[in-house]
């Protein structure tokens, strides 16, 4: 895929858009209303320039251009999810979702869902043939809503976040073609 608005998206009227460096100080405050979410990953609350880290930061030989990093704004313009997907990661026409996450007013009544079907399309129609993610083993209401979507476990492996917090992943992959 190419092209900078292949993942602009309209889900019920949130709008999906590609966020860059300039969005740091809007997305941190999102991060701090996610704090749980930190909690859970980190083992502290969220960290100031969490979201600086999230817009700037690359996995290993990647360039800006293939990271995407989105911006869900509801209806009165307030951002109140963000998504982050690698393109050709692992491997060519393969896509990495390295972060869906909601504010919490927001979870629980099926946006989530409908924002990742609203993602797998689009990449699908790109001619993505997977979507592979890692999910924490200490979120499992996370892990029910992957596998509810199609994703089935890999494998699972220690996983050390920026804070040094340690635990583990289970790698899932959502094979589209
Ligand atoms: C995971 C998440 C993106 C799902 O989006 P959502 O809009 O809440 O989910 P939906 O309403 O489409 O689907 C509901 C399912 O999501 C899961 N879920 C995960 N976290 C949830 C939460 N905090 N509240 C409600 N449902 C949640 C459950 O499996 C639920 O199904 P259930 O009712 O059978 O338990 C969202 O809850 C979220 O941002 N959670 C915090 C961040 C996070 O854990 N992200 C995933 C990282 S891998």
């Amino acid at each position: 895929m190419t092209g900078d608005d292949v993942l602009d998206l309209d889900v019920d009227g949130y709008r999906v858009e590609r966020l860059g460096p300039a969005d740091a100080a809007v997305v941190q405050r999102l991060y701090e209303r996610c704090s749980d979410y930190h909690q859970l990953e980190e083992g502290i609350p969220t960290r100031p320039g969490a979201a600086a880290h999230l817009l700037a930061a690359l996995p290993p030989g990647r360039e800006a251009a293939d990271k995407y990093v989105l911006g869900v704004r509801a209806p009165g313009g307030e951002l109140v999810g963000v998504m982050d997907l690698i393109r050709d990661c692992p491997d060519r026409n393969e896509w990495w979702l390295g972060l869906l996450m909601l504010d919490p007013d927001v979870r629980g009544s099926g946006l989530g869902g409908r924002l990742y079907r609203a993602v797998e399309q689009a990449v699908r129609s790109g001619g993505a043939t997977s979507i592979y993610l890692g999910v924490l083993e200490q979120n499992p209401s996370a892990e029910r809503f992957w596998r509810s979507h199609g994703f089935q476990e890999l494998r699972r492996q220690p996983y050390t976040a920026a804070s040094g917090h340690q635990s583990r992943v289970i790698v899932m992959r959502h094979r589209l073609a």
